[in-house]
C-alpha cells in the first residue's frame, strides 16, 4: 500500500483500515479517481429514482440508492453557462457566460483561468475528456485539450447527430454543416455511422482499461446523451433499443425512453470497467444533468421535467433543479436523499478537496464551496444561498436564499413557465418498478464488490420514495404568479417545488432583502459575451466540412492539425 498523499484527509486512511473490504495490491490508496459523468438536458421525471416507472434506469438507481441523492443541486438553465460552471467554479454572470449558449463559429469561449482539470492535474491526476465541451473553439487554445484536459475524445459545439456527427448551423436562411467529433484535435472521421453514446462509452472503458495506475484518475464523460440532434433527426436510438419501449404510446418519448436507457447502460458500463480495473473502490463517482429537459421547444426531446413547473432555459425548477447524485466508497455517510443545497460550481472546491488539494491555493473568487465533508460524514450543506442568474438582457433573475426563491423577470415571454412532461406519465401504472432488476444492475453488482455495506431491495423502495417530489396537496392555497406580467415570485421550495404558490404579497421584508442581495450580485457581473459568429471564416467548406477552429490561421489553408 503507498502512502496517502499528505493534506488527504485522514478519515479516509481510516476507512481504508478499519474497512474489511477485499483488497487487490494494485490499488491506490492514495488519492481518489474522480469520474464525473455528465448528462446533457435529462429531465428530473426520467430516472427510476425519482419516482417515474415509464424508463427504468437500474444503473442509475443502484449507484443514487447507495450513494447520496441530491435532491437540491442546481445547475444554470442551459448548456455552456452549466459547463462553464463546473470547470471554472464561479457563477458564469461573472465571466460573461451567462447568456445564450455557444453557437458554431461563434468567436467567443470560456476566459482565461484555471479550470477544474487543470486543478486535478496539480494534483498529479491524469485527465481525459469524454464528449462535449460546448465551451469555445475560436482558438485552438479554447479547446480541451489546452484547457487541462490531456485527452478528449467529442465535440466542440452544443450538440451533433447521433449517427453522422454534424451540427447544422442557420445564420441568415442559409444552412452550414460541419462534422464535429475529434480524438485530441485531429477529426475523428472514422467513427462516423456509430451511436454516440456507444462511442463515448467504448472510449471511457478502454481510458480506463488502459490507465496507468502511477496516477489518480480524472474522467469526465460528458454525453450527447439526451440533447436532441439536428432538425429532422431529432431523436435517434438503436431501433432494438426502442423496441423495449412499446408500452409507451407517443413516439417521440418512446425513441428518447431508449436514448435514456442507453445513458443508463453507459454508466453501468463504466462501473463495471472501474471495478474490473481495480479502481471503483477508490473513486468518487459524481452524475448530473446539465440542466432540465427542453420538453417542447428548441431542441425539444420529449423529455419530462414532471412535476416540477417549467422547461430548460426557465429559472422555474424544472430548468435548474438537475437530477443528480454522487456514489463513493470514501461517503462514510451514504444510502441518503439530501434535501441540502449544492450547486455545479460547488465540485470544482469539493472535487480538490477530496483529491487532498488545499482548498487554500483555490481561486479565492469562487462561487463554488467545498462540501467535502458534509458529503462524507452527512454534515449540513455550508451553502444557504446560490445566485440561479441574472441575465441583464432580458432581466430575467432568481436567487435561492435558504427555503426561499425568487424570481423576476422570465424568458421567451414566459412560453416555457408552464407545467410540461405529461408524457412522462404516461401508462406508468401498467409498469411495475423492479427493484430486483436495480440490484442486479451491471452497477449494482460491481458496487457490492467493493462496498461493506450493501443496501436492500427494501431500502431502495424507502429512498425512492423519499427522493419523489410531491406538490401542494388539493387543499393547499394557491397563489399563481406570472413573472411574464412583471410579477415577482416568491416560493417556500421545500414545501411548494411546483411553485404553485406565491407568497411575495405575504412576506414583503423577505422579498426585500432577496432583492438587495440580487442588486449586490449584479455589482459582481460581467456583461455577456456578444454572441458573434465569422460564419465565412469558419465555414464548414473551408476545413474538409468539419467546425474547426480559425482564428489561428492566417488564412483558409490551415485545416486540421
Ligand atoms: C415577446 O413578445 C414581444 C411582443 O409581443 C415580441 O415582440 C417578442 O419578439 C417576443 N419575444 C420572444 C422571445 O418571444
Ligand atoms: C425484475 O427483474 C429481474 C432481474 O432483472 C427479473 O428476473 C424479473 O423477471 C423482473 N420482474 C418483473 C416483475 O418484471
Amino acid at each position: 500500500m503507498t502512502t496517502p498523499q499528505l493534506g488527504l484527509s485522514t478519515s479516509i486512511l481510516t476507512l481504508i483500515l478499519l474497512s474489511a473490504l477485499p483488497r487487490c495490491e494494485s490499488q491506490q490508496a492514495g488519492q481518489p479517481n474522480i469520474v464525473l459523468i455528465l448528462a446533457d438536458d435529462l429531465g428530473w421525471n426520467d430516472v427510476g429514482f425519482h419516482g417515474s416507472n415509464q424508463i427504468p434506469t437500474p444503473n442509475l438507481d443502484a449507484l443514487a440508492y447507495n450513494g447520496i441523492i441530491f435532491n437540491s443541486h442546481y445547475t444554470q438553465s442551459t448548456c455552456t453557462p452549466s459547463r462553464t460552471a463546473l470547470l471554472t467554479g464561479k457563477y458564469p454572470m461573472r465571466l460573461g457566460m451567462h447568456g445564450t449558449p455557444l453557437n458554431p463559429a461563434q468567436v467567443e469561449g470560456l476566459p482565461e483561468g484555471k479550470l477544474l482539470p487543470e486543478y486535478l492535474k496539480e494534483l498529479g491526476y491524469e485527465t481525459h475528456l469524454v464528449g462535449k465541451w460546448h465551451l469555445g473553439y475560436a482558438r485552438w487554445n479554447n479547446t480541451p485539450t489546452y484547457r487541462g484536459f490531456d485527452h478528449h475524445l467529442g465535440y466542440y459545439t452544443g450538440y451533433v447527430s447521433y449517427y453522422d456527427y454534424l451540427n447544422t448551423f442557420r445564420v441568415d436562411e442559409k444552412d452550414y454543416t460541419g462534422y464535429d467529433l475529434r480524438r485530441d484535435t485531429e477529426v475523428a472521421w472514422d467513427l462516423a455511422g456509430q451511436y454516440a453514446t456507444d462511442v463515448f462509452t467504448d472510449h471511457a472503458v478502454k481510458t480506463i482499461e488502459n490507465h496507468a495506475l502511477t496516477k489518480p484518475l480524472f474522467l469526465m464523460v460528458s454525453h450527447l446523451a439526451v440533447h436532441a440532434g439536428n432538425d429532422g433527426k431529432l431523436l435517434e436510438a438503436p431501433q432494438e433499443t426502442i423496441n423495449k419501449f412499446r408500452h409507451i404510446q407517443d413516439s417521440n418519448r418512446r425513441t428518447y425512453a431508449a436514448m435514456v436507457s442507453k445513458l443508463d447502460d453507459s454508466v453501468g458500463s463504466i462501473v463495471s470497467a472501474l471495478q474490473a480495473k481495480g479502481l471503483l473502490e477508490n473513486t468518487i463517482l459524481v452524475f448530473a444533468s446539465d440542466n432540465g429537459a427542453p420538453t417542447v421547444g428548441q431542441y425539444s426531446n420529449w423529455g419530462s421535467n414532471y412535476p416540477l413547473r417549467g422547461i430548460k432555459a426557465t429559472l422555474f425548477e424544472g430548468g435548474i433543479r438537475g437530477v443528480a447524485f454522487a456514489w463513493s466508497p470514501l461517503f462514510v455517510q451514504s444510502g441518503r436523499v439530501s434535501a441540502d443545497l449544492i450547486h455545479i460550481s460547488d465540485w470544482l472546491p469539493t472535487l480538490f478537496t477530496a483529491a487532498g488539494g488545499d482548498i487554500g491555493l483555490l481561486d479565492p473568487d469562487l462561487d463554488g464551496v467545498d462540501q467535502w465533508s458534509s458529503l462524507q460524514y452527512d454534515l449540513p450543506s455550508p451553502r444557504n444561498d446560490i445566485l440561479i442568474n441574472i441575465d441583464e438582457i432580458t432581466r430575467n433573475a432568481a436567487l435561492r436564499f435558504y427555503n426561499w426563491k425568487l424570481i423576476v423577470g422570465t424568458t421567451w415571454n414566459g412560453t416555457y413557465d408552464s407545467y410540461f412532461g405529461e408524457s412522462g406519465k404516461e401508462n406508468i401504472e401498467e409498469q411495475v418498478y423492479n427493484s430486483t432488476r436495480v440490484f442486479d444492475s451491471p452497477a449494482g453488482k460491481a458496487i457490492r464488490q467493493v462496498s461493506y455495506t450493501s443496501l436492500t431491495e427494501a431500502e431502495y423502495e424507502a429512498l425512492r420514495r423519499q427522493a419523489t417530489l410531491r406538490c401542494l396537496n388539493a387543499k393547499a392555497k394557491r397563489n399563481p404568479c406570472d413573472p411574464s406580467n412583471g410579477e415577482v415570485c416568491l416560493y417556500d421550495v421545500p414545501s411548494d417545488p411546483c411553485e404553485e404558490n406565491n407568497l411575495a404579497s405575504f412576506l414583503p421584508s423577505v422579498v426585500r432583502r432577496m432583492k438587495r442581495a440580487l442588486v449586490d450580485y449584479r455589482s459582481g457581473l460581467t456583461p455577456q459575451i456578444s454572441g458573434k459568429v465569422d460564419i465565412e471564416k469558419d465555414d464548414p467548406k473551408l476545413f474538409q466540412f468539419a467546425w474547426n477552429p480559425w482564428l489561428d490561421c492566417s488564412d483558409s489553408t490551415c485545416a486540421a492539425a
